[in-house]
């Protein structure tokens, strides 16, 4: 198998194809902190593309609740328990070993390529029909709480990390760099696009193999059988494309991505270079979340597809189960979340601010506003405004850190 280089393992790696990379990349982070698990962003997919006949149980968006849930059913915990078996087979540990000039550090185990069985591309499984119902099952069910007689602790019941959680995971396809769907299919009917990095299935090669379906780690392929093919999140290329009508010409987020309330999402494309990482691009607000804050992490990087979807982990859920799930970066980056800088603080305002992608950003510095302390430590925030930029350069969005207040004039009272 060749070699390709993975910089979120920090190491090459075996992937079935010759590394080749688009020009730019469909890229998103979601932080986690601030969904509500309301499903708008799943109702939007479900309403845009995947309402016809044989399309029923497909989700190409959806919202588990973590650690319980997960659609299909526990398929975060079969791939794991998978990989853990390789491991112990070949007397061998997932383990990190920390290393400065790689993002996270260097993965020492295998990836679902590298433990894969003989005549197999990657580790994998098809979930049975059942697995396939109950998109939401175990929503907002908790841990255990270890009440005193009265049902009462305090134990572990504030911040860092509360003693009962759950949180709310969003999934998407994360139109991965080394797709393990693409290099399972036998019928070669999936591929990369060179201008986005977005990963299609051309419906006329498809034959139903489900091999994607079996391979794909984060089980976002997904099969049709009224038209015996498989089906994915198709990242609204469209839009993407600047297609969409109230695009006017210049690429828009998708719609899982624009009708967050909670405001969570800032989807964008990634410039990047020959060898596969990312081109310095110091003003994009991804590359400034993702490489320069590393805020943001890819989920289960340790599978191998360096997933483009990334995600700010949440506060108070145990570090122990967060690392297994984003990697070793997990602490730096709740840190940094916690008491963000004050560009950061800035970034973060332009989630959810307009359709179109920003590109660029800039901030124009504003007063000092507040002081406190954050673990232990000065923490100061300014009154800053940002900026956002099209892909044309035209100005999409301006918003302060301080929420401005509007009053409304007396005329204007509701009468009732
Ligand atoms: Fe393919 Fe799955 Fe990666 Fe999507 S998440 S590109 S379906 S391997
Ligand atoms: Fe659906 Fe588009 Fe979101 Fe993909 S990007 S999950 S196709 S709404
Ligand atoms: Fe979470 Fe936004 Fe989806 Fe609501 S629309 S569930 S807040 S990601
Ligand atoms: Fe290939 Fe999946 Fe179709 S394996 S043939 S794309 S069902």
């Amino acid at each position: 198998m060749p070699e390709v280089f993975n910089w979120h393992l920090g190491r090459p790696m075996e992937y079935a194809f010759e590394e080749a990379h688009p020009e730019r990349q469909f890229a998103a982070v979601f932080n986690i902190n601030r969904c509500i698990g309301c499903q708008t962003c799943t109702g939007a997919c479900k309403a845009t593309w995947t309402f016809s006949k044989g399309q029923e149980y497909m989700w190409w968006n959806n919202v588990e609740t973590k650690p319980y849930g997960g659609y299909p059913h526990h398929w975060d915990m079969k791939i794991l328990q998978q990989l853990d078996e390789a491991h112990q087979a070949g007397g061998r540990e997932a383990t990190w070993r920390s290393d400065d000039s790689s993002k996270y550090g260097i993965y020492e185990g295998m990836t679902i390529t590298e433990a894969a069985r003989d005549g197999e591309q990657a580790l994998g499984y098809l979930p049975p029909d059942a697995e396939w119902t109950a998109p939401n099952f175990y929503e907002d069910t908790s841990t255990a709480y270890k009440g005193g007689p009265m049902g009462i602790s305090l134990d572990g019941a504030s911040l860092p990390e509360h003693q009962a959680w759950f949180f709310y995971l969003q999934r998407i396809c994360n139109h991965c760099t080394y797709p393990a769907c693409a290099a399972a299919c036998p019928r070669k009917a999936i591929y990369k696009r060179p201008e986005d990095g977005i990963v299609l299935i051309d419906q006329a090669r498809c034959r139903g193999y489900k091999k994607c379906v079996e391979q794909c780690p984060y089980k976002k392929s997904m099969y049709r059988g009224t038209t015996h093919t498989s089906e994915k999140c198709l990242a609204c290329y469209p839009r993407v494309e600047g297609d969409d009508p109230l695009s006017e010409g210049v690429p828009m987020e998708t719609r899982c991505m624009t009708v967050c309330p909670g405001k969570i999402r800032l989807n964008g494309l990634v410039e990047i270079g020959e060898d596969g990482t990312w081109v310095e691009d110091r003003q994009h607000p991804l590359y400034h979340l993702v490489q320069v804050e590393k805020i943001a992490l890819p989920l289960y990087p340790q599978f191998g597809t360096e997933p483009n979807i990334y995600y700010i982990p949440p506060r108070w859920a145990p570090r122990s189960y967060l690392k297994q799930m984003f990697g070793p970066g997990v602490d730096e980056a709740i840190g940094r979340y916690t008491a963000p800088s004050r560009e950061t603080l800035a970034v973060l305002q332009l989630f959810r601010t307009t359709q179109k992608m920003i590109f660029r950003y800039e901030i124009e510095e504003g007063p000092l506003v507040h002081e406190t302390e954050v673990n232990g430590k000065p923490w100061s925030m300014y009154d800053d405004t940002i900026i956002g930029f099209d892909s044309k350069g035209g100005e999409v969005a301006r918003l302060s850190v301080v929420e401005p207040l509007h009053e409304r004039s007396k005329e204007r009272l509701n009468s009732i």
